[in-house]
């Protein structure tokens, strides 16, 4: 898949932390990840669940609660957004960047048809009339794929179906034309065929508006199908980032590969879902100085239990901004074959 990439970033977060602190104890959800994202390119961001995805992305639209404690830096384009307060962040959200839930139904408000809601956001942001506002929507609506529009505009959100919905959510999270979308899960609670729907809504997004697209999902067909880059994360680390075929055709962190595995091995190929890797994902009230997948990996080492791998080019010959990366200290080569 190919669309205008850019080479300044829109979206750029650095050594983004996250915990969550209560009297009793400290949650260490997002430890250190960074990633860069370019107009038209999509970042897919994979890994069991509770491994920070959603925190990741609520920090960078500015969601979390005040019980969050965040840290380092999140740029789109000029702006920093690490401590901005609420208003600031009212103007970024929507205008600058804007995000789309697992679960349509609980976000669109029942008794205001669609075409109001999407009005409202146009009035508020773009200062547009009544009459504007409602040929925007229709608008909007034909852009996310649903037909009659300028029919459906006046429906209420229980006329349509979970798809529909989903779209429509699409339709307010673009009204303001922003230059990142973080779906989260977008297409977990629809069927197979819906869901391929919605996809290619996000994909006519990125090749149209140039719209940039973080999008998580436990679904590797989906991350095979649309992403450009992938980031996975493990227990709130980041530990591999690369170009998506690089990573699925030479994963290098063994926690990659035992999501990979299930894929790729011969007549794999049907299971789409994060398979089950043995073992548990560790607790994150502490941020061991060590390797915190070394519980369930078979290549473990001292090493590997007492000092903690940073994010590093993989490839011998690539700079510290290399596109592949991974957190391990015995990455796998090319040559072993995907257990
Ligand atoms: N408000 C909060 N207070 C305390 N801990 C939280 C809060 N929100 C999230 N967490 C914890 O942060 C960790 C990361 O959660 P997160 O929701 O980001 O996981 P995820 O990767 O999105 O998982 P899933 O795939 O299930 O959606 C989890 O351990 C979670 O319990
Ligand atoms: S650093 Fe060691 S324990 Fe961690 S993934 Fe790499 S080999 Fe396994
Ligand atoms: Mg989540």
């Amino acid at each position: 898949m190919s669309a205008p990439v850019s080479t300044e970033p829109v979206l750029s977060v650095r050594d983004l932390s996250v915990s969550f602190r209560s009297d009793t104890r400290t949650v260490h959800a997002v430890d250190q990840v960074s990633f860069d994202l370019r107009a038209g390119e999509v970042l897919a961001v994979v890994g069991e669940s509770g491994c920070g995805k959603s925190v990741t992305s609520m920090a960078v639209m500015g969601l979390l609660p005040p019980t969050a404690h965040i840290t380092g830096s999140v740029r789109i384009g000029e702006k920093e957004l690490a401590g901005a307060d609420d208003k600031a962040y009212g103007k970024i959200r929507g205008n600058d960047i804007a995000m789309i839930f697992q679960e349509p139904m609980t976000s669109l408000n029942p008794v205001l048809t669609i075409g109001r809601q999407i009005g409202e956001v146009l009035r508020r942001h773009q200062g547009l009339n009544k009459k504007q506002a409602r040929a925007r929507a229709v608008e909007l609506l034909d852009l996310v794929g649903i037909p009659a529009p300028a029919e459906r505009v006046d429906e209420y959100p229980h006329q349509l179906s979970g798809g529909m919905r989903q779209r429509v959510m699409i339709a307010i999270a673009v009204a303001c034309d922003p230059a990142v979308l973080i779906a989260d899960e977008p297409t977990t609670a629809l069927d197979v065929t819906v869901q391929a729907g919605i996809l290619e809504v996000l994909q006519s997004l990125r090749e149209r508006l140039g719209t940039a697209i973080v999008l998580i999902t436990h679904d590797l067909g989906v991350v095979a199908d649309t992403a450009d880059r992938v980031l996975v994360m493990y227990a709130g680390r980041p530990v591999e980032q690369a170009p998506v075929h690089e990573l699925f055709a030479d994963p290098k962190h063994p926690y990659t590969r035992g999501l990979l595995s299930a894929v790729l091995r011969p007549g794999g190929e049907g299971k789409r879902r994060l398979p089950e890797i043995p073992g548990l994902v560790p607790s994150l009230d502490s941020q061991p100085d060590a390797c915190t997948f070394a519980p369930r990996c078979a290549r473990a080492d001292d090493t590997c239990t007492s000092s903690r791998p940073g994010l590093k080019a993989v490839a011998a010959d690539a700079g510290a901004d290399a596109p592949h990366r991974a957190a391990c200290w015995h990455p796998h080569t090319l040559q072993e074959t995907v257990s």
